[in-house]
């Protein structure tokens, strides 16, 4: 726990919070006079000194609040006001009849802490340093455990990561903990000693999902109790118990000077992985990144997009972002993304396009399942 004067840390809180409270036309894209209230709400706080700094993105239909202040994780205030404005962001989507207005606010008040509340939530609480690069990473049409293959290469694979081998303040890697978002556990795994038994749980990524990296025992450059990266691991399906949109997630990772380089972190998604979500929130299909400009889900609601905004820490200030994917390197990945849209698409209804039943469970296909329910006969 940090220093607290006046119930502020000396330390730097990131909170990225996100929810999609409306769209159009249909899951598309934010309106326009949602960001700039969202935008009016977080200069309010700002000026009261609630927040250091805010910035307001949206990733197609989700809209992102990028907050700092020294208020520490989990807190009230900070949750507060994150809820409060996709409550007002609501509002003008029901008068805009934008669709889904207040899609993933699932309780009717607020009640100390966002989480579990349908919004996703992403925080880091650390000592800013010297020089503190961090990128901020949202996904449309996907859920948490698209973030489990990428975060995974940046942290733990020396093939993406050129620091775990050349770098020797990487040599003791890093500790990923893990949660098992059906039965609420969790797991805090070392690598590279326990990369197996990693692997082993976060391929099943619909169950097993990245939660938080720390800095591997006996770091030499940073805190160990200070994690260097985090996931929103909420569930929509597991908080409604039904399908009520996909649980688009957001990550937090800072890099640089014992941590993986800006271009380690954001090499992985150079691949164009499949992942779950897209229409419905039924299909797999491949993850495009994608300038902001460029985030938004149009055909078959999809393909799934990743946007990476960039910044360094001054004092707790956001100088930035960047939009690191808004850059020709990436155009392959796009093109290979849309081709393998059409060859998934091609597929219709069919797995492994289609999710299998199991993840199908929160989606309306258990309706039909019923109707057929009683014109089924014993099979000799
Ligand atoms: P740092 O160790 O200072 O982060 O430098 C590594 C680097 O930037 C290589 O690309
Ligand atoms: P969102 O989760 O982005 O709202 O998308 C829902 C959907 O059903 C898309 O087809
Ligand atoms: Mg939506
Ligand atoms: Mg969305």
């Amino acid at each position: 726990m940090a220093t607290r004067r006046n119930g502020e840390s000396s330390k730097i809180t990131v909170s990225l919070i996100k929810a999609d409270v409306g769209s159009y036309p249909g899951h598309t894209v934010v309106h326009p006079d949602l960001l700039e209230t969202a935008k009016r709400e977080m200069a309010k706080a700002k000026q009261q000194k609630t927040l250091l700094d805010a910035c307001v993105l949206n990733c197609g239909d989700d809209l992102e609040l990028i907050m700092t202040h020294r208020k520490g994780t989990d807190n009230r205030t900070i949750h507060q006001l994150a809820w409060n404005t996709f409550e007002t962001c609501t509002e003008v989507a029901k008068k805009l009849k934008l669709y889904g207005a207040g899609q993933d606010l699932l309780v009717d008040a607020f009640s100390g802490n966002i989480r579990g509340m349908g919004p996703g939530v992403a925080e880091l609480e650390f000592t800013e340093r010297k020089g503190e690069p961090l990128v901020a990473f949202m996904m449309d049409k996907t859920e948490p455990g698209a973030f489990n293959l990428p975060v995974y290469k940046m942290f733990a694979d020396p093939f993406n990561t050129a620091g775990l081998i050349i770098d020797p303040t990487l040599h003791g890697g890093f500790d990923f903990e893990v949660w098992d978002i059906i039965e609420s556990r969790k797991v805090l795994l070392h690598t590279p000693a326990e990369l197996y038994d990693l692997l082993a749980l976060i391929g099943t990524k619909s169950r097993y999902v990245i939660k938080r990296v720390w800095p591997g025992k006996g770091h030499p450059k940073l805190p160990l109790d200070e994690p260097v990266a985090a996931v929103s691991t909420e569930k929509l399906s597991l908080i409604a118990g039904e399908y009520v949109g996909k649980d688009d997630p957001v990550a937090l990772v800072r890099s640089q000077s014992g941590l993986p380089a800006l271009g380690e972190v954001i090499e992985p998604f150079a691949h164009g992985h499949l992942v779950s979500g897209w229409m419905r929130g039924s299909h797999n299909g491949p993850l495009m990144p994608v300038g902001f400009k460029d985030a938004r889900c149009t055909r078959f609601d999809g393909p799934p997009r990743v946007i990476a905004a960039g910044f360094v820490l001054t004092n707790g200030a956001l100088t930035g972002p960047v939009d690191l994917f808004d850059d020709p390197a990436f155009n392959p990945t796009r093109q290979r993304a849309a081709e393998i849209t059409d060859y998934m698409r091609r597929h219709g209804p069919f797995e492994p396009h289609r999710l299998p039943a199991e993840d199908m469970e929160y989606t309306t296909l258990p309706k039909v399942m019923a109707k057929l329910k009683d014109r089924f006969q014993k099979a000799e």
